[in-house]
């Protein structure tokens, strides 16, 4: 086959951007000096980023922003975000400093159980494996107890084990279901060895119990966050609008992503914005927040929004409820320089605390992006945040820089004009 490589992972660095450059870039020594150009100078962390995954042969950076000013619980709190979309700090940045001067963020933990399953085939009779099921079940725990040992001591480890008949989707089908308390860590490893701990012990007690497979599950509906802001309606007012004017027509806008899949879809992506982005800058999973938070969105069986809100007696509500399973200790917490520095800038939080700060991000997130969508429209902002993308795709020097986001204090944005403007600056 054209461009096959065999034993490529054996390369050396070196061989592997070697055997790249000659066969799949135009210039390979463009390509070449463009990977190298994003080593690390520092041979301790370059190594150390290497080892994270198999074939590494450069890095991709993207930006590490703050936004600070969040109010949270009564204490303040700069939120680290790492996330390239130009306008999402400044979003967070601003809703943050909204709801700092009217009294702040509420969040509180509703939930942290985490869940796994052991996923198995049984053809005999469901009272047979009742009764197996009943006699092993004390074994379950005991056999893992090794795993479970030190999750114990932090206060932690397997809730239960329970027998679930899923025959009526699937013919044969049925499940260990397993709750975990993981405490700090989110527990992806843990929650695995003790499945596969639990299905080894299982099958043993018969030959007609077929495992097909052990894994956690990143659906965490009991697992969950709620953050909220509220205020007088009165305080919502600005020169161009009444508090009430704006708090309808921001409900409304709740309202259509309530019910409307198409909108609570672009809805939901704002809201991950905020999560997504502290997600990865504190070094967690957020392709399991993503999959997780999506399912609950459409848990009633029609996709809707994260986030609602509501007037009552003369205030005004907005808040989220978010399933979120995270981690403060192991995996890359621990390894990773900038997250550590991510969590200290924290305050080093508990992974309650996180998921706290991180539902709050996603609720900052949506206001800011429904107070711009029911006001001003959302390109003013977005396209003053672009200039500068654009200004950089034209290499625009510092003075053609300056020069122009003056200027644009005055125009409309849009990336022709921008062009326009530079073709007559350098005119
Ligand atoms: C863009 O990244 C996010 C928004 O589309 C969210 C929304 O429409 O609510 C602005």
């Amino acid at each position: 086959m054209q461009n096959s490589v065999s034993g490529f992972s054996k390369f050396t660095k070196a061989e592997k951007i070697d055997w790249l450059v000659s066969n799949h870039f135009k210039n390979n020594a463009q390509a070449k000096a463009n990977l190298e150009r994003y080593w690390n100078t520092d041979k301790v962390l370059q190594k150390l980023h290497d080892e994270f995954t198999e074939n590494t042969i450069s890095n991709f950076y993207l930006p590490f922003g703050v936004a600070p000013n969040f109010l949270i619980n009564d204490k303040m709190h700069v939120i680290p975000m790492t996330i390239e979309e130009s306008s999402v700090v400044a979003a967070a940045s601003n809703a943050a400093k909204f709801w700092m001067e009217r009294g702040g963020f509420k969040a509180e933990v509703v939930s942290t159980t985490k869940v796994g399953q052991v996923h198995f085939m049984f053809h005999e009779k469901l009272e047979e494996l009742e009764s197996l099921f009943k006699t092993i079940k004390p074994q379950l725990f005991e056999q893992t107890k090794s795993i479970t040992k030190n999750m114990e001591a932090r206060g932690g480890g397997i809730l239960d084990i329970e027998l679930v008949d899923k025959t009526t989707q699937l013919s044969g089908y049925y499940q260990l279901h397993v709750t975990f308390e993981t405490k700090d860590a989110m527990g992806a490893n843990f929650i695995n060895s003790c499945l596969e701990q639990i299905a080894t012990t299982f099958k043993s007690c018969s030959k007609d119990i077929h495992v097909v497979m052990s894994i956690l599950s990143n659906y965490v509906p009991d697992c969950l966050v709620r953050a909220e802001v509220s205020c007088t309606v009165d305080s919502l007012s600005t020169k161009a609008y009444s508090g009430q004017e704006f708090a309808d027509t921001f409900i409304q806008a709740v309202r259509i992503a309530e019910v409307e899949p198409y909108r609570a879809v672009t809805h939901n992506k704002g809201i991950m914005n905020g999560v997504d982005s502290v997600v990865l800058a504190t070094g967690n999973d957020f392709r399991a927040v993503e999959a997780g938070v999506h399912a609950y969105a459409a848990r009633s069986g029609s996709y809707s929004s994260l986030t609602h809100a509501s007037i009552e007696n003369g205030m005004f509500k907005f808040w989220i409820e978010l399933p979120l399973a995270l981690g403060t200790v192991g995996g890359l917490t621990a390894l990773h320089p900038m997250v550590k520095t991510a969590l200290e800038l924290l305050g080093n939080p508990s992974a309650k605390k996180l998921m706290q700060i991180v539902a709050v991000a996603g609720l900052a997130q949506n206001f800011a992006a429904l107070k711009s969508l029911t006001t001003t429209g959302i390109q003013q902002g977005h396209m003053k945040m672009h200039l500068l993308n654009i200004l950089n795709q034209f290499e625009a020097n510092e003075s053609e820089k300056a020069q122009l986001i003056e200027h644009f204090k005055t125009h409309t944005v849009t990336h022709s004009a921008v062009v326009k403007a530079i073709e007559n600056l350098r005119a």
